[in-house]
């Protein structure tokens, strides 16, 4: 059991698209070195819940509390300053600078008591990167392009890195990269929300899993909780 003080606590967040009352009350924390994943299916709110925590899409009320400081309501820039980065679904690259300049882009001082990434280690996780490190981005496969889109969000120093289902679409091999570049940063420090479909990997990468269902946050536990669960996987997260 992972006793350390949450560095992120998100309280009852409700956000709506219009008239649609998307996250009914959102609730979860997140330590240190903690890779909560966030399941259930699809439009159940994952992917809206990483943005209104990211200020993306606005909450209409609850709280986004970093290390004690209040952030919901607050400007995407403002939370990613603070120390949250959010790598989405659809990969994030400047096309016409290179994989190199795209890592660049990324660098931000580092606050204490955070990790300070440095392009190096992130070529030692995806070594891909560094053979194609003088590539236009927007020359990049898709999977390179995550890998690079993750790299980037990891040299900004974040406290907590948002990510929205990072392993979709990629093969096998890049898929491993991908999780085990995950687990790895938690260990290192860094606190992971991870959306994740596929359960399998979820289940694997995960410390701690919250599981949505009309949006908001129905059952938690840990992977081996939710994966005997055989109730719980049929009512809420079978297709
Ligand atoms: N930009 C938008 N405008 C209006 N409705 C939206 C928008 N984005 C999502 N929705 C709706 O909000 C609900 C939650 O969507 P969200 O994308 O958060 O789900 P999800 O759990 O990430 O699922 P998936 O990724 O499989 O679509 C869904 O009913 C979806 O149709
Ligand atoms: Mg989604």
């Amino acid at each position: 059991m992972n006793t350390e003080a949450p560095v992120l606590r998100v309280g009852d967040l409700h956000a709506y698209y219009g008239k649609s009352h998307v996250l009914r009350g959102v609730t979860l924390e997140v330590r240190r070195r903690e890779v909560v994943g966030l399941v259930g299916r699809n439009g159940s709110g994952r992917s809206t819940a990483l943005k209104a925590i990211m200020g993306l899409v606005r909450p209409s009320s609850g709280r986004v509390v970093l290390d004690g400081r209040e952030l919901a309501g607050r400007r995407p820039y403002e939370i990613a300053r603070a120390g949250i980065a959010y790598v989405p679904e659809e990969r994030e690259i400047f096309a016409n600078l290179t994989v190199d300049e795209n890592l660049r882009m990324g660098m931000q001082p580092c606050p204490e008591g955070v990790p300070a990434w440095t392009a190096a280690q992130m070529f030692d996780y995806f070594p891909r990167l560094k053979e194609r490190r003088g590539t236009l981005a927007g020359r990049l496969s898709g999977g390179e392009q995550q890998m690079l889109t993750i790299c980037r969000s990891l040299l900004g120093n974040p406290r907590v890195l948002l990510i929205d289902e990072p392993t979709e679409g990629l093969a096998p091999q890049i898929v491993a990269a991908v999780s085990e570049c995950i687990a790895d940063v938690h260990r290192q420090g860094v606190s992971v929300v991870l959306v994740e479909q596929k359960l399998t990997i979820a289940l694997r990468v995960s410390t701690r899993m919250c599981v949505m269902g009309h949006g908001r946050v129905v059952r938690e536990g840990t992977p081996q909780e939710i994966a005997g669960n055989e109730e719980l996987l049929a009512q809420w997260l079978a297709v």
